[in-house]
């Protein structure tokens, strides 16, 4: 199974870090945000990696990563045209991936478990995508899924809901089969004008092709000064070693 990154967008959330630095190479203890998925996806085996950048921030991302080597991955770069959404990025990814099932991982998505297992229950799975859940306590900011708990299926993914649902939160990992690309291609852009992510894989629950999981461990979406300062703290805390050097 290959890999994809998402690591384009504005991360307006952050200014004014963003104004000069993308948004994935800010640090999360003492790497930069990016490092992260890269090290989880290679701990889960994916060594196939495509990383969805702006075209601007190529120098940088090439100078810090190269070819994914000292990671003991293959890591090629594909450039986004613009913030259009998380669904346009993984659209670039389409003849990378040809027709087999795929992991992507949004990269500004920080989180504990290792996905070896979740990879392995949707191999297992003969079409169709898979999701994680979490529990959040501010569902406003978040895809969030709406559980029918007898049938452990997920009747409807809102985004960024007005009156949530439920708390919740579809994570920004997301295992797909090619046929997303199909969705993607069908859905047309929101309000704030982004082809959304919640949109495809809704597409995915009215075909009954959507199994969700739950995410054991932490995770955060990094994406604000104060979730980025939280992502430190979970660093530190569980990294105390490196903390009293
Ligand atoms: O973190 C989980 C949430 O991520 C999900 O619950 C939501 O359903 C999903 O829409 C997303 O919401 P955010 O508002 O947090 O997405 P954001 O715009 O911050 O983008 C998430 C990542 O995707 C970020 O690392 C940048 C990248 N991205 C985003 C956009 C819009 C791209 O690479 N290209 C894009 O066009």
């Amino acid at each position: 199974m290959k890999g994809i990154i998402l690591a384009g967008g504005m991360g307006t959330r952050l200014k004014p870090l963003t104004t000069i630095i993308n948004k994935h190479l800010l640090p999360v203890g003492p790497y930069p945000m990016i490092y992260w998925p890269i090290i989880k996806l290679k701990e889960a085996g994916i060594t196939d990696i495509l990383l969805v950048i702006n075209g601007a921030d190529q120098e940088m991302f090439e100078t810090l990563l190269g070819d994914g080597q000292n990671f003991g991955v293959n890591l090629s770069f594909i450039h986004q045209k613009g913030p259009n959404g998380i669904a346009d990025g993984i659209s670039l990814g389409k003849s990378f991936v040809g027709e087999e099932k795929f992991i992507v991982i949004l990269g500004d998505n920080l989180f504990e478990d290792s996905l070896a297992s979740y990879i392995e229950s949707f191999r297992l799975q003969e079409k169709g995508a898979k999701v994680l859940l979490k529990q959040v306590n501010d569902p406003k900011r978040y895809g969030i899924a709406e559980l029918n708990i007898e049938k452990k299926i997920i009747t409807s993914i809102e985004e960024k809901p007005i009156h949530p649902k439920s708390n919740l939160c579809v994570v920004g990992i997301y295992m797909f089969d090619s046929s997303v690309f199909e969705y993607i291609a069908s859905i047309v852009p929101s309000d704030r004008g982004e082809l959304e992510i919640s949109n495809v894989n809704n597409l995915y629950i009215e075909n009954d092709q959507l199994s969700y999981d739950f995410l054991n461990g932490w995770w955060i979406d990094a994406g604000t000064h104060e979730a980025l300062h939280i992502a430190n703290c979970f660093y530190y805390s569980n990294n105390k070693e490196e903390n009293n050097e």
